[in-house]
C-alpha cells in the first residue's frame, strides 16, 4: 500500500510516499528554523503562513521526483493534532482537498503515535509489542506502555516543561540557537570537563513522571550567578545539563520496563536524536531490545506520517478536524 503523509503540526512542512508503513519511496522536507530562529522560538503565526505558502507546490513536487502518478496512491494521512492549530489547519485543508478531488482514502494521524512509528521506517523489520515507549519531543515527554496502537497505557509525563523545551530554553539562555537540542548536544561534547561542581540536580519526582522546570531555574541562576561564562564553562554547563536530563528520561524509562517486565524499549520525538541518551540506554541493550528511529526520523517528518497512516489510522472517513492538545 503506498500512502502519502503530510506533515504541518509545527515548523517543518514535509510530504513523503511510503510504502506499507515502512519503505521510504520518496520524502521531500522544508523547513522554517532559519525564520524562526531569527525569534528565539516558534511563532505560530509566520509558520502557518510558511506551510500554506508551500504545501501544494511540495506535494506536486514530491510526485514528480518519485515518478509516479496519482493514481498509484493509495492512501493520504494526514496529522490532525496534537500542534499548531493554524499550522494543522493548512496540511488537513490540503489533504482533504486532494482526497476529494482524486477519490482516495483519507486518514488522520495523531502526531505522537507517528513519532512512534517513525521506528519502523527503513528497518528490517516493524516494531514488535508490546514495548515501554519515552516519547520526548518539544511539546511532549511521556513514558507509555503501548499493547498495541490503539492500546496505548501513560505510565509517567512531565509535568511542566517537555525535555525538548528545556533543551531550547537553556539553549537560549546560552545565547545559542533554535531548536536548543542539537546546539546543546554539539556544545557540550567540547567539555574538557573542567568544572564539575554545577548546582545541578536530578528533579525529585514520582515513579515516572518529569519535571525540568526546577532545572531551568537552576541553571538560570547559575548563569546569573558568573560575571562572564567563558567558552569552557559554557561547553561543560552544557554537557552537566543534557547529563541530568538525558539519566533522568533513560532512567525513568528503564525502571518502567523492568516494573512492566517488558524486553522492549522504543524511544521516539526530536529528543530521542541525542547521542547521550542513546549511549546511556545502550548500556542495556543485553538486557532489552531497544529501537530508536534513524537520526533522520526523530524530529518531525512526513515519513513518520504514512507510516501512522498505515499502523494506526485514526479515522475511517474524511469528518475529522483538527486539535492542538
Ligand atoms: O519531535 P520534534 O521534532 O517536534 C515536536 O513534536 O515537538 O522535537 C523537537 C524538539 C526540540 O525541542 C529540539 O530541541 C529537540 O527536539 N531535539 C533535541 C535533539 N534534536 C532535537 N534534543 C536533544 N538532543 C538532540 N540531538
Ligand atoms: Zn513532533
Amino acid at each position: 500500500m503506498l500512502i502519502l503523509g503530510i506533515e504541518s503540526s509545527c515548523d517543518e512542512t514535509s510530504v513523503a510516499l511510503v510504502k506499507d508503513g515502512k519503505q521510504i519511496i520518496e520524502e521531500l522536507t522544508i523547513s522554517q528554523i532559519d525564520l524562526h530562529r531569527l525569534y528565539g522560538g516558534i511563532i505560530p503565526e509566520l509558520a502557518a503562513r510558511e506551510h500554506s505558502l508551500h504545501i501544494d507546490s511540495i506535494i506536486f513536487e514530491l510526485i514528480e521526483k518519485a515518478n509516479i502518478s496519482w493514481a498509484d496512491i493509495d492512501r493520504i494521512g494526514v496529522v490532525n493534532g496534537p500542534g499548531l492549530i493554524s499550522s494543522l489547519l493548512v496540511g488537513v485543508i490540503a489533504a482533504k482537498t486532494l482526497a476529494a478531488f482524486l477519490k482516495k482514502e483519507i486518514v488522520s494521524v495523531n502526531h505522537l503515535k507517528a513519532h512512534i512509528c517513525a521506528n519502523n521506517l527503513n528497518k528490517e523489520k516493524e516494531q514488535d509489542f508490546p514495548f515501554i515507549c519515552l516519547l520526548a519531543s518539544g511539546g511532549h515527554t511521556q513514558i507509555y506502555l503501548v499493547n498495541s496502537y490503539s492500546d496505548m497505557i501513560i505510565l509517567g509525563k512531565t509535568l511542566d516543561d517537555s525535555a525538548g523545551e528545556a533543551f531550547d530554553k537553556v539553549a537560549r539562555m546560552l545565547g545559542l540557537n533554535y531548536p536548543g537540542g542539537p546546539e546543546i548536544e554539539k556544545l557540550a561534547k567540547q567539555s574538557q570537563n573542567n568544572k564539575k561542581d554545577f548546582p545541578f540536580v536530578r528533579p525529585k519526582i514520582n515513579e515516572f513522571d518529569f519535571s525540568f522546570s526546577g532545572l531551568k531555574t537552576a541553571v538560570l541562576r547559575f548563569i546569573k550567578s558568573q560575571e562572564y561564562l567563558d567558552p569552557e564553562l559554557k561547553a561543560d554547563l552544557a554537557k552537566a545539563f543534557q547529563e541530568i536530563v538525558c539519566v533522568e528520561l533513560g532512567d525513568k524509562l528503564i525502571k518502567a520496563a523492568r516494573k512492566y517486565k517488558c524486553k522492549n524499549i522504543v524511544i521516539a520525538g526530536g529528543v530521542s536524536a541525542n547521542t547521550r541518551l542513546r549511549e546511556f540506554l545502550q548500556d542495556f541493550s543485553e538486557e532489552f531490545n531497544i529501537s530508536a528511529p534513524l537520526l533522520k526520523y526523530c524530529t518531525d517528518n512526513g515519513a513518520m506520517v504514512a507510516s501512522a497512516a498505515y499502523f494506526c489510522p485514526e479515522n475511517s472517513n474524511s469528518n475529522f478536524t483538527v486539535f492542538s492538545r
